[in-house]
């Protein structure tokens, strides 16, 4: 499916979500994307025109290092575009996508420091803010999707999200990414096949011990940068979901993708609670259902583009390589390490979410 197919199937769905792009229109205006079509710019001027009168009371910023057609800066239009509705026009949001406001480690950073009002970030980098929120970077900690989300979804998710009092961040609601796997210039097809690749990784101590466990060297880097570290042979491997995988066009330069599923790094859309606190009960509550809104939303948009990721990148020349069970269970055993070295405050907690 090529790329005019995949924004018409987008604008489709939601043209109302797509109507709040008038709240990022520097980011559109700036990658000039005609392909939005005759009817996205009438809802733009329909959404303008419905409030156009109106003061707002806040225009707040939203700051996502995705690319504007890619699940999450989607999902955060939506909440733009929810609160917009639901305050008639008083809280406005402008969204910044493609790392426009900076990468993400200076995001989370800034938002604990109130300088920007809301993000959505990788757990990966909430870790260093949050000693529980370990728990969730672990390795083959759930059986499949369906298993997170039942996590996420019930009382340990509210639990984990409660445990970020204190670090200057409110989490608002849970955001799909998948699995991470691994990609490569050459084919993997083992555990020593890994022995001696330098590999990207997220700033984070969990990820590092992990690729070393495997025998690897970790080199971290910015998501942006991903791309160019392939490319100069930098690096040998990264590992991602699908989505970025062909989103950041890695598969170009990273041809093997590698189905180990190592990892299921759930994400989170958080405000700072520097603006939270300025609030309005009322506003909270139009701020967090927005939020829920816009994560089902997400998580919708999110299967969608997982197909038409594996479409594209099969389409590019990428070959994926499925490995054997037995081979995982290796992988497995090597990692076991980090759940006593980062989790052993929270072995009860692991314990409830594997038999979740
Ligand atoms: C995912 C995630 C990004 C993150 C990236 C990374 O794609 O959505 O927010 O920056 O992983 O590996 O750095």
């Amino acid at each position: 499916m090529g790329q005019n197919n995949f924004w018409e199937k987008v604008i489709k769905r939601s043209l109302l979500a797509i109507a709040s792009l008038s709240l990022v229109c520097v980011t559109i205006s700036g990658c000039g994307r005609d392909d939005l079509g005759e009817e996205v710019a009438l809802e733009y001027q329909t959404i303008c025109d419905e409030y156009k009168d109106v003061s707002p009371k806040y225009v707040f910023s939203y700051a996502e290092n995705q690319a504007i057609d890619y699940p999450t800066s989607l999902g955060a239009i939506r909440f733009a575009y929810l609160v917009h509705e639901k305050s008639k026009g008083r809280i406005q949001i402008k969204v910044y996508t493609d790392a426009e406001l900076g990468d993400e480690p200076d995001l989370v950073k800034e938002l604990t420091r109130g300088g920007l009002d809301f993000i959505r970030a990788s757990m990966s980098g909430l870790t260093e803010y949050n000693d529980e929120a370990n728990v969730l970077v672990m390795p083959y900690l759930y059986e499949d999707a369906d298993h997170m989300w039942r996590v996420l979804d019930g009382d340990i998710g509210q639990e984990i999200m409660d445990s970020f009092n204190g670090t200057g961040m409110v989490p608002l609601s849970w955001y799909d990414a998948g699995v991470r796997n691994f990609y490569s210039s050459e084919p993997i097809h083992s555990l020593e096949d890994l022995s001696g690749k330098v590999i990207r990784i997220q700033e984070s101590d969990i990820m590092s011990d992990i690729i070393t466990d495997l025998g690897a060297t970790p080199y971290a880097t910015m998501f942006d940068e991903v791309y160019s570290a392939l490319q100069t042979g930098r690096v040998d491997m990264a590992e991602n979901n699908l989505s970025s995988y062909e989103s950041m066009e890695h598969y170009k330069v990273a041809p093997y993708f590698i189905v180990d599923e190592h990892t299921r790094i759930p994400e989170l859309q958080l405000i700072s609670q520097t603006t939270y606190d300025k609030l309005t009960d009322e506003e909270k509550e139009i701020i967090i259902s927005s939020a829920k809104e816009s994560a089902l939303y997400e998580r919708e948009l999110w299967k969608e583009r997982e197909e038409i990721s594996l479409e594209r990148v099969k389409e590019g020349g990428c070959q994926i390589i499925y490995l054997s069970d037995k081979e995982k269970e290796r992988f497995r055993d090597a990692v076991s390490g980090v759940y006593t070295k980062y989790c052993k405050d929270y072995m009860d907690l692991i314990e409830r979410i594997q038999n979740n």
